[in-house]
C-alpha cells in the first residue's frame, strides 16, 4: 500500500529552524523526522511513500538520492503552487497515478499509530475515508471529532474555541482514503482537508473515525519539537538512534537535553530542556534553557538563553541575555 505523506508546508511556527529546511528534514535525536515516519509506515506493511512536496523539495531529493528513505522506496509529487492539505492529496493522487486505497498522513506527526488496525477498520466499514483519532487534554488546538457507535463521524470541528469542544478526541493527522475522494477536492486551488473536506464529509455521513490513542506528538511548535527529542531520550519510542559524539566539560550540567553531533560545552555551562543541533559551541558559564539551537550556533561566555529558537550559525555575544516571555493562548 502507498502512503501519501504531506511534507510541503512552510513550517512557519518553527522558524528560523525551517528557513533552510522543511520541518520534516529537522532531526529528532539526530534522525530526520521523515525517517521516523518512514520507519513507522514500514512496520505496518506500507510498501512505498508518495511525498507530497511543496516548500524546498530539493532538501528531500538531495538527502535521499537513492529513492529510499530509511529503506522505504519513495516517489514525489512536487506541487507547482501552494495547494493546502487537501489540494496536496489530490495532486499526489493524480501525479502518482493512484487508483487504490491509500494511507495519507501529516509528515510532522510522530506516532506509534497502529496503521494496520486503521486500514482494517476502514475496509470493514467500507468507508470512503477513515481518520485516526487521538485523545488529548487540550483538544481546542486541533480538529475535534465525535462519532456514533459504528465509528461514523457525527461532528468534525476544526480548532473550536476552548471550552466548546464536543469531545477530547482529535484528528491525529493520519487517514485511510479511497481514491474517489479526489472528486470532492477542486483542482488547482488551495483546499484544506481539515477545514473543508472532512467537515463536509461528516455532515454527509461518509466519514469514519477510530480512536487509535497511542504515542502521538504533533511537532509543529518549538515546545513540541523539544518534546519530540526528549521523548526519544526518555525511552518513549521503540527506536533509539545512535548517540552523537560531543565534547562536554565535566563541570557542565546537562539536564533533559539533546546535544547534536560535534557540540562543545565549556566549563560550568548549564543546559536544560533544550535541543542543540550539530556543531554548536557553548562557552563557559553559559546558561541555556527550554531552547532550540540550530546547527553551528555559538553562545558566548556567561550568555543566558531562555525559551528561544536560534537560527543556524548565529553568534550570541558573551554576557547577552535572551528570554522569551510566553504569552497566554
Ligand atoms: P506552520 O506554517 O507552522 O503552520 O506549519 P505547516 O506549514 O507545516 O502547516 P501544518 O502544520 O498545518 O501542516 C500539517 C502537515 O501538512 C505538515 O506535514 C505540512 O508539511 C503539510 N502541509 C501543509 N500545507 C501543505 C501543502 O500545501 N502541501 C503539502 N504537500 N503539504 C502541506
Amino acid at each position: 500500500m502507498l502512503a501519501i505523506v504531506l511534507v510541503g508546508g512552510f513550517g512557519t511556527r518553527l522558524r528560523p529552524l525551517t528557513n533552510h529546511v522543511p520541518k520534516q528534514m529537522l532531526p529528532i535525536c539526530g534522525l530526520p523526522m521523515i525517517e521516523w515516519v518512514a520507519l513507522q509506515l514500514a512496520k505496518h506493511g506500507v510498501s512505498e511513500m508518495g511525498l507530497a512536496l511543496g516548500y524546498r523539495p530539493d532538501a528531500f531529493l538531495n538527502a535521499y538520492p537513492g529513492g529510499t528513505i530509511a529503506g522505504l522506496p519513495y516517489r514525489v509529487a512536487v506541487e507547482p503552487e501552494v495547494l493546502g492539505t487537501a489540494g496536496a492529496i489530490r495532486f499526489a493522487l493524480e501525479e502518482l497515478d493512484v487508483d487504490e486505497t491509500v494511507v495519507a498522513l501529516n509528515g510532522d506527526v510522530l506516532t506509534d499509530l497502529d496503521i494496520t488496525a486503521l486500514v482494517t477498520f476502514h475496509q470493514r466499514q467500507k468507508a470512503e475515508g477513515t481518520i485516526a483519532l487521538q485523545s488529548v487534554n487540550d483538544p481546542s488546538r486541533f480538529g475535534v471529532v465525535t462519532t456514533d457507535k459504528n465509528g461514523r463521524v457525527a461532528e468534525f470541528v476544526e480548532k473550536p474555541p476552548k471550552g466548546t469542544e464536543p469531545s477530547n478526541l482529535i484528528n491525529a493527522g493520519a487517514y485511510v482514503l479511497e481514491p474517489e475522494i479526489i472528486n470532492r477536492i477542486p483542482a488547482g486551488q488551495q483546499v484544506s482537508v481539515e477545514r473543508e473536506i472532512f467537515p463536509h464529509m461528516a455532515r454527509e455521513g461518509s466519514l469514519y473515525a477510530v480512536d487509535s490513542s497511542t504515542y502521538w506528538l504533533d511537532t509543529g511548535t518549538p515546545e513540541q519539537y523539544i518534546e519530540a527529542n526528549l521523548d526519544v531520550m526518555r525511552g518513549l519510542r521503540d527506536f533509539v538512534p545512535e548517540l552523537p559524539t560531543n565534547i562536554v566539560d565535566p563541570s557542565a550540567q546537562i539536564e533533559e537535553s539533546f546535544l547534536g553531533e560535534g557540540t562543545e560545552v565549556g566549563a560550568n555551562a548549564r543546559i536544560k530542556g533544550s535541543v542543540l543541533l550539530s556543531g554548536c559551541k557553548i562557552s563557559n558559564n553559559a546558561k541555556i534553557k527550554n531552547s532550540v539551537l540550530a546547527e553551528e550556533v555559538q553562545i558566548g561566555d556567561s550568555a543566558e538563553i531562555d525559551g528561544c529558537v536560534i537560527g543556524r550559525g548565529e553568534v550570541i555575544e558573551p554576557g547577552s541575555e535572551f528570554a522569551w516571555i510566553k504569552r497566554p493562548n
